[in-house]
């Protein structure tokens, strides 16, 4: 059997599924990881990595029958997507099974931030409403929504806000065609015309502390940040200061710099909602990112071509 070295969490059908076909080596939290490569970095052709946690180029470079990385994830930041090119090893990942589900929590954010949804049931469950009402939101219709990245996600969200009544503009680094969207020169100018601001490009290296102090002033004292994409893309410490000062009105974050851990500042702010990295988990969703996963890895080892290879990195 094909062995394979697991960096990342996954669930329990997949790696069971795996299993029978392949053998899986565990490399997480290992007391001695060394030792263990010394006994079986020969024999390794295949990493299973995720989102959040994928092989560095040491690691790559250590495994010299390397073939194939297959990541249980869209983003591919956490894997040295450019090592494993160098040196010819196929890196696969999860696009179009997840966007749906990554997209619809967005928009739920979307909707969530302005109308203080999480405030709201803080302040019911405390016993707050029996003193009186809570102060009122703001509506989202008519609002100009400004999406960092008209990829997949992007273009799904944009397709949601629509039926909610909000005005989409966007900044991509690629021309985008025609579309019915305005597309912003900067991602500056985009935050300055924008009353909540989306996040939906891809993490990584290019595109680390993109959203900082500078863009979160443009976004301006009655604007929303909601974050569904990587936590790096934006600068965290001047989130929270921007958070705190009234810099902007509120944020909404599923992602974060060092997850899991949150900042406690964050924690603390009425104005944000935060979930655990959810975007895509549903039953539905992860099981369809994990069939991909074994589809990209059985077709590579018959010698057919995986179905989703990451396009060559530069
Ligand atoms: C997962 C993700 O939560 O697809 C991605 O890029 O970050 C998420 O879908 C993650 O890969 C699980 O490890």
């Amino acid at each position: 059997m094909v062995d394979l070295l697991q960096v990342t969490q996954l669930p329990p059908f997949l790696t069971e599924r795996l299993k029978k076909e392949f053998t899986l080596h565990n490399f997480m939290n290992l007391a001695d990881p060394e030792g263990l490569l010394d006994k079986i970095a020969p024999k390794i052709r295949g990493i299973l990595a995720g989102g959040m946690k994928g092989p560095d180029a040491n690691l790559i470079n250590r495994l010299e029958n390397l073939e194939i990385i297959a990541s249980f994830s869209v983003g591919f930041d956490a894997t040295d997507v450019l090592a494993a090119q160098a040196r010819g090893v196929v890196v696969t990942h999860t696009p179009e099974v997840l966007t749906g589900d990554v997209a619809d929590l967005a928009m739920t954010f979307i909707l969530m931030a302005p109308r203080r949804i999480g405030e709201a049931e803080r302040f019911l469950r405390s016993g707050r409403w029996l003193e009186g009402r809570m102060d009122l939101g703001t509506t989202v219709r008519g609002k100009r929504l400004g999406i960092l990245g008209l990829g997949r996600i992007g273009k799904a969200v944009a397709r949601r806000a629509e039926v909610f009544g909000l005005n989409i503009n966007y900044h991509d680094i690629k021309p985008m065609g025609d579309l019915p969207y305005h597309s912003y020169p900067s991602l500056l100018e985009l935050a300055g015309a924008s009353d909540i601001l989306l996040v939906a490009c891809e993490g990584g290296a290019a595109n680390r502390r993109l959203i900082d102090g500078a863009v979160l002033t443009a976004l301006g004292p009655k604007g929303f940040l909601i974050n569904t994409a990587r936590g790096p893309i934006v600068d965290q410490p001047a989130l929270v200061l921007a958070l705190r000062d009234g810099t902007i009105a509120g944020a909404a974050l599923d992602v974060f710099d060092d997850e899991p851990a949150v900042p406690e500042e964050l924690m603390a702010m009425e104005n944000v909602i935060l979930t655990p990295h959810i975007a895509s988990s549903t039953h539905e969703t992860r099981r369809a990112m994990g069939d991909l996963v074994y589809d990209n890895l059985r077709n590579y080892f018959d010698g057919k071509p995986v179905l989703t290879p990451v396009p060559p990195q530069k």
